[in-house]
């Protein structure tokens, strides 16, 4: 193709204007990589002015102004430009958006009334703009919208004609629920006489699943879970009639961010192999958090948003069979409340055990490269970012195998004799405490042999999880949409 694929990327938060969790890392780094790729991409990310988005830190230039029909009267969309990392973003502000204190609340109604304005508000800027997108494409329930808006009116709209559409899970059970009332008040219909189940056929994520010319999650296993009723959120018979559609795309990491060579939160900085300096990089981590120095224990480290999600409730009892052996344990996250006051009752159970109840960047990253172990006991885990950080500053993962997960590290017990070589950390089955605990058991006893061990650390830190490769995947997608 002469001209280059023009995309237009909608996201609810981006790095580094807005970030909550993991869509924010990814919805911030894919246009960058497309960009970078050797194959010209002409990709721009919208987002909501958030309040939260700190002005003062971007020169956001006004380019358009105009208006979105609602019950109530029409509604004005501002929208501003600025680049980041040679993307142009644009943001869009307007009265749903302004009056929302936060990025998510737990008002459904609020949230589903400003990212329904805010996905139509996307499509209209790119008309006032003329600029025509060859590809629509949404992540998650915040943006579907969008793309069930132009299923709807696509063939009568000569603008949107051509323009195809993907929609990218980053976490299914967040189907917008709440939202239905809102998109009725802005025009957009439901979707009755459709495969979708009756309680579904007003929500935005399943609209948008039903709309979408191609659909993709964050991982191959997430992809081939959610048609599996443990994963489905109820869509599972839906999404199965969607499965030649539906394709897994592994998040990159971001690899200058993330690395221990030039990370400037952790004390010692350190390459691949330098398993000294990492020794120095745990001593200090065990005074700043005040446990014992004792390098012979493992460290076992817990970095996450602490929600029913993460599975970490299974920590507390799966420590407990523990109880007899050496370890130490750094808990960091915070969260659901519930959750928050069992990691301190386990803090002041155990003496070797520190629950930080906090969001700490720094923490964080000395906890990826000082601690032995990362446990990561998810339920669902439709990509996971914090495993392959994890490896990648020779921290060993423990972690369930579902989606993401199975798919990033190589189980050390599953590969026997000369499979075994290629391992990168320990993986189990069922979410439940007894599994955790006989995992973190049959770590230990191999981190009491320290050449194993540094084996599995050095393969981990050899792992290529960049951008890179996963932007070519998208771009492929693209393409073959184009087509
Ligand atoms: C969601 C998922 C997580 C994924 C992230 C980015 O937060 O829970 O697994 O890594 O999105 O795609």
């Amino acid at each position: 193709m002469s001209t280059p694929i023009r995309v237009l990327s909608l996201a609810a938060e981006a790095a580094p204007f807005v970030k909550i969790g993991g869509l924010g890392d990814v919805a911030g780094a894919l246009p960058a990589a497309l960009r970078a790729l050797p194959t010209p991409v002409d990709v721009r990310l919208v987002l909501p002015l958030h309040n939260v988005i700190d002005q003062s830190q971007f020169e956001f230039e006004p380019v358009a102004s105009f208006t979105i029909p609602h019950v109530d009267g029409e509604l004005i969309a501002e929208a501003f430009r600025t680049t980041v990392r040679g993307v142009p973003v644009y943001t869009i502000s307007g009265v749903p958006i302004i009056s929302s204190p936060t990025v998510y609340s737990s008002d459904a109604g609020m949230d589903g009334a400003k990212f329904t304005f805010f996905s139509l508000a996307a499509l209209e800027l790119a008309r006032t703009l003329q600029w025509r997108p060859h590809i629509v494409h949404a992540h998650d329930w915040h943006t579907a919208p969008a793309i069930h808006a132009l299923a709807t009116t696509r063939e009568e709209d000569e603008f949107f004609r051509e323009t195809a559409t993907l929609l990218t899970v980053h976490n299914l059970p967040y189907l917008g629920v709440g939202a239905g009332g809102c998109l009725a008040e802005f025009g957009l219909p439901p979707a009755p006489d459709s495969p979708l189940p009756y309680w579904a056929e007003n929500l935005p994520l399943p609209l948008g699943l039903l709309a979408a010319d191609h659909i993709n999650t964050v991982s191959q296993g997430y992809a081939a879970e959610i048609l599996t009723s443990e994963f489905g959120a109820g869509l599972d018979e839906f999404l199965k009639t969607r499965a030649n559609s539906i394709t897994g795309i592994l998040n990159g990491l971001d690899l200058e961010v993330w690395n221990p060579q030039t990370d400037q939160k952790i004390k010692i900085r350190y390459a691949k192999g330098a398993f000294k300096k990492r020794e120095e990089n745990k001593a200090a981590l065990l005074e700043e958090v005040e446990l014992t120095a004792d390098p012979e224990r493992p460290l076992l480290g817990v970095i996450t948003r602490m929600d029913h999600q993460k599975g970490l409730d299974l920590i507390p009892n799966a420590l407990r069979d523990l109880a007899g052996q050496a370890w130490q344990a750094v808990i960091l996250g915070t969260g659901d409340p519930d959750l928050e006051d069992a990691a301190r009752r386990l803090d002041a159970e155990f003496p070797n055990v520190r629950a930080i109840i906090r969001y700490d960047d720094g923490l964080a990253r000395r906890i990826y490269a000082g601690s032995d172990m990362l446990l990561i006991p998810s339920r669902y885990e439709p990509c996971g970012l914090t495993q392959m950080i994890a490896m990648r500053y020779g921290c060993v993962p423990v972690a369930r195998a579902t989606g993401g997960l199975r798919d990033t590290i190589i189980d050390y017990h599953a590969e026997e004799g000369e499979g075994r070589k290629r391992s990168t950390g320990f993986l189990f089955e069922e979410a439940n405490p007894k599994e955790l605990g006989q995992t973190i058991c049959r770590a230990l006893k191999v981190y009491q042999d320290k050449r194993r061990w540094r084996g599995l650390q050095h393969r981990g830190m050899k792992r290529n999880f960049s951008w890179e490769r996963s932007a070519e995947k998208y771009l492929e997608v693209y393409q073959e949409l184009i087509r």
